[in-house]
C-alpha cells in the first residue's frame, strides 16, 4: 500500500478508545520483524526512525527499504521521524518521503518551543505531512529517580492550549511519567494529569517511553486519552536477550541472528498491537 499520514489512523483509534504503537527500527531484521506483526494483525504500521539515524551514512538505504517494504504492504504504512532535532531534520525527513514528523523542542523554554514547532508545522503542511511536537520533557529513565519520579519536566496542562493553538500541531506528546529507555526504579503515571489535558485540547496525544510499563498502565493511559504510544527499547532488549540466550545454547550462524531477531520484533510488536487495542482495525 503507499504510504499515508497516521493523522486520520490516529483520530480513528481517538475516537474508538484504543491506541497505536510506533516503533522504532534502525535495521532491516527489526523492519522485517514488525511488517510482519501489522499485517498478521491487520493494524495500521507506524514505524519511527529516530532523529539521529540520519547522521548515519545508511539513513537513505534504510528509508528506502522501508519505503520498498511499505509498497508491497496489506496493511497501510505510516513513516515517522521521531524526536526530530531541528527544521531542517524535520525538512530532510519529508525529502525522503516521511508521512509525518514529531519535532522535539521539549528542551527548549516554552516561547522557543512555540516558534519552532510552528515553523515545521508549516513547512510540513504545506506537502500534505503531519507534526507531533512534545510539551514537557520526557527525560530518560536512567535518571528516572533524580527527574521524572520528582515530577521534573511534566507537561503544564495550563500552556496545553495555547501551545497547540499557537502551534498548529497534529499531535502532542505528553510527560506524565515516562521516561526513554530503562526506568530507575518503577514508573508512576499521573492519569489525572492526562484527563486534564484531554479535556482541555482535541488533537491525538502521545505517550513516549513505552518500555517498561505494566499492561495495567498502558490501558489506563488509553483508557485517559492516549492515541499513540512509542515503544523502543524493550524490542532491542528482548532480541538481545534471545539471541545470547541461544548463543550460549549454540553456535550461531549470522542468518540465525537477524532471524532470531526478526521473530522477536514479530512476537513482541503483536504483543503491543493486542494490547494496545490496534489489531484488526484495518
Ligand atoms: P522506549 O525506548 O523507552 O520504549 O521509548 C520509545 C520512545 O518513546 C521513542 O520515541
Amino acid at each position: 500500500m503507499a504510504l499515508v499520514s497516521v493523522k486520520q489512523a490516529l483520530l480513528a483509534a481517538q475516537a474508538g478508545g484504543y491506541a497505536l504503537p510506533l516503533f522504532d527500527t534502525f535495521d532491516m531484521a527489526a523492519t522485517d520483524g514488525m511488517f510482519q506483526a501489522f499485517e498478521a494483525k491487520r493494524a495500521h504500521a507506524c514505524i519511527g526512525l529516530y532523529g539521529g539515524f540520519f547522521e548515519r551514512p545508511n539513513a537513505r538505504a534504510n528509508v528506502a527499504y522501508i519505503r520498498e517494504c511499505a509498497a508491497t504492504a496489506k496493511v497501510p504504512v505510516s513513516l515517522m521521524l521521531d524526536h526530530g532535532a531541528s527544521f531542517e531534520q524535520c525538512v530532510l525527513a519529508i525529502s525522503l518521503g516521511f508521512t509525518d514528523v514529531m519535532f522535539d523542542g521539549s528542551r527548549l523554554p516554552l516561547e522557543e518551543n512555540i516558534a519552532q514547532t510552528r515553523l515545521v508545522v508549516r513547512a510540513a503542511h504545506a506537502v500534505g505531512v503531519a507534526v507531533e511536537a512534545e510539551l514537557g520533557h520526557v527525560g530518560s529513565g536512567r535518571e528516572y529517580q533524580s527527574f521524572g519520579a520528582k515530577r521534573l519536566g511534566f507537561t503544564d496542562p495550563a500552556a496545553v492550549e495555547r501551545f497547540v493553538a499557537e502551534t498548529g500541531v497534529d499531535f502532542l506528546a505528553v510527560a506524565i511519567g515516562t521516561a526513554h529507555g530503562v526506568y530507575q526504579g518503577e514508573p508512576q503515571l499521573d492519569l489525572d494529569l492526562l484527563r486534564e489535558i484531554r479535556r482541555r485540547v482535541e488533537i491525538p496525544l502521545v505517550m513516549h517511553g513505552g518500555s517498561g510499563l505494566s499492561d495495567a498502565q498502558f490501558r489506563g493511559a488509553i483508557e485517559a486519552g492516549i492515541a499513540k504510544v512509542n515503544v523502543a527499547t524493550e524490542l532491542f532488549m528482548t532480541s538481545a536477550q534471545r539471541i545470547t540466550e541461544a548463543a550460549r545454547a549454540r553456535e550461531l550462524s549470522y542468518f540465525d541472528i537477524s532471524r532470531i531477531a526478526a521473530t522477536t520484533f514479530q512476537e513482541r510488536c503483536g504483543f503491543y498491537i493486542d494490547l494496545f487495542g490496534a489489531a484488526g482495525r484495518v
